[in-house]
């Protein structure tokens, strides 16, 4: 892990990956970022790596594929962490051509990058050698494993069912990676983790969205009966097994990872309203999600057995220093709110 290429590190998980990754790694020379700057990449939340030597900006698209063959040949990645996706399920539910565009073809375009840069013998299509210590990481969800009833756990051996145009989207890649890997033998991992939360995630996911809606006194808008359960785990524990993986992991394998914090989505929003002193009359159940999956639950065994990761904040932790922050940056919900984060870029880079 020398030279890494990250897609999409200007979006929520990506950009806490970049500044922790740069922030405790010194054997990393050189980390390339490469964003299209959809709606939800920010450079703001890459200000505290700006000045950091090692850190490149590029702003493009992962499924253009004369620019990512460049991107290899000028800086000989050693490590793809792939992050860039169209991400929100509600979105994926009214434009789901753009979901299997990014989320599909995107992924092959690395791969197929990838491949060619690091076999040693690249014309040979039954060589299966790759350079010394090279890895692709696809960055994948539990939600490609469907749903579960009211008990059980997705362990990396459950059946692949994804119910949204999103998580079909990143199943679809996930096959892709599998496959690349089985046919080719591109040393790859898939890393599936349960819903995140923290520091610089979008407002139109559940705890920021609820936050700032409490916040400003605005109705919390709950789907259905508010029951749907989900697996929490903070950021830093998912960057951290994120890690774990290019680190230790056997290459080709899956690795879950998940928080062991399960809670419903109204215990979520009651414990945003308590914190933040806010009355439960700004609750309405709305209409539900379409497709809406009823609960996930993530078994991690295998990543804390084989590569010794376990979550290192716990929920409450994680969601008091998550609720704090909103309330010590609300000029970064500001910009993003009001769409002036879309301008930064050109601030920042305009005319370079
Ligand atoms: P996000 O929506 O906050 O960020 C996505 C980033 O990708 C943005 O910066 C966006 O500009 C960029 N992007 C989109 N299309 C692109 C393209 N064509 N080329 C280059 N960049 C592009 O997403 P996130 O919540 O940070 O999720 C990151 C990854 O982790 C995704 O692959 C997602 O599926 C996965 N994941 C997310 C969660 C979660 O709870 N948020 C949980 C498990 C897995
Ligand atoms: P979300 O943050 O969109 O993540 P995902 O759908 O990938 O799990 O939603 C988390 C849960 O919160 C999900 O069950 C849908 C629910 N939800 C609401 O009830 N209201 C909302 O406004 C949003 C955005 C989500």
């Amino acid at each position: 892990m020398k030279k890494l290429l990250v897609t999409g590190g200007a979006g929520f998980i990506g950009a806490n990956f970049i500044q922790k990754a740069l922030r405790e790694r010194s054997d990393i020379e050189r980390l390339v970022n490469l964003d299209l700057l959809t709606y939800a990449g920010n450079l703001e939340n890459l200000l505290p790596v700006r000045e950091d030597d090692r850190y490149t900006f590029v702003h493009g698209d992962v499924r253009d594929r004369a620019l990512v063959g460049a991107l290899f040949s000028r800086y000989d990645f050693d490590t793809v962490v792939h992050f860039a996706a169209e991400s929100h399920v509600d979105r994926s539910i009214v434009e789901p051509a753009l979901f299997l565009s990014t989320n599909v073809l995107g992924t092959q375009t690395l791969l197929d990058a990838a491949m060619a840069r690091w076999k040693t013998a690249p014309d040979d299509k039954y060589s299966r050698e790759y350079r010394e210590g090279v890895v692709y990481l696809q960055v994948s969800t539990d939600e490609v494993y469907g749903a579960l009833g009211e008990t059980g756990l997705f362990s990396e051996e459950s059946p692949i069912a994804p119910n949204s145009p999103y998580s079909a989207s990143k199943a679809g890649a996930d096959l892709m990676v599998r496959a690349y890997h089985m046919t080719y033998g591109l040393p790859v991992n898939i890393t599936r983790c349960s819903n995140n939360f923290g520091p610089y995630q979008f407002p139109e996911k559940l705890i920021p969205l609820m936050l700032h809606n409490a916040e400003a006194g605005r109705p919390l808008p709950v789907y259905g009966d508010g029951m749907q359960i989900r697996d929490w785990l903070h950021v830093s524990d998912h960057c951290a097994a994120i890690m774990a993986v290019l680190d230790r992991g056997v290459r080709g394998e899956v690795y879950n990872i998940g928080g062991g914090n399960e809670r419903a989505n109204i215990d979520i929003v009651r414990l945003i309203l308590k914190e933040l002193g806010k009355s439960e009359s700004l609750i309405r159940f709305v209409r539900d999600r379409p497709g809406h999956d009823r609960r996930y639950a993530i078994d991690s065994r295998k990543i804390t057995a084989e590569l010794g990761w376990t979550p290192a904040c716990s929920f409450e932790r994680g969601m008091r220093e998550t609720i704090a922050w909103y309330l010590d940056n609300p000029g970064w919900v500001q910009r993003v709110v009001s769409g002036e984060y879309m301008d930064y870029y050109s601030r920042m880079y305009g005319g370079k």
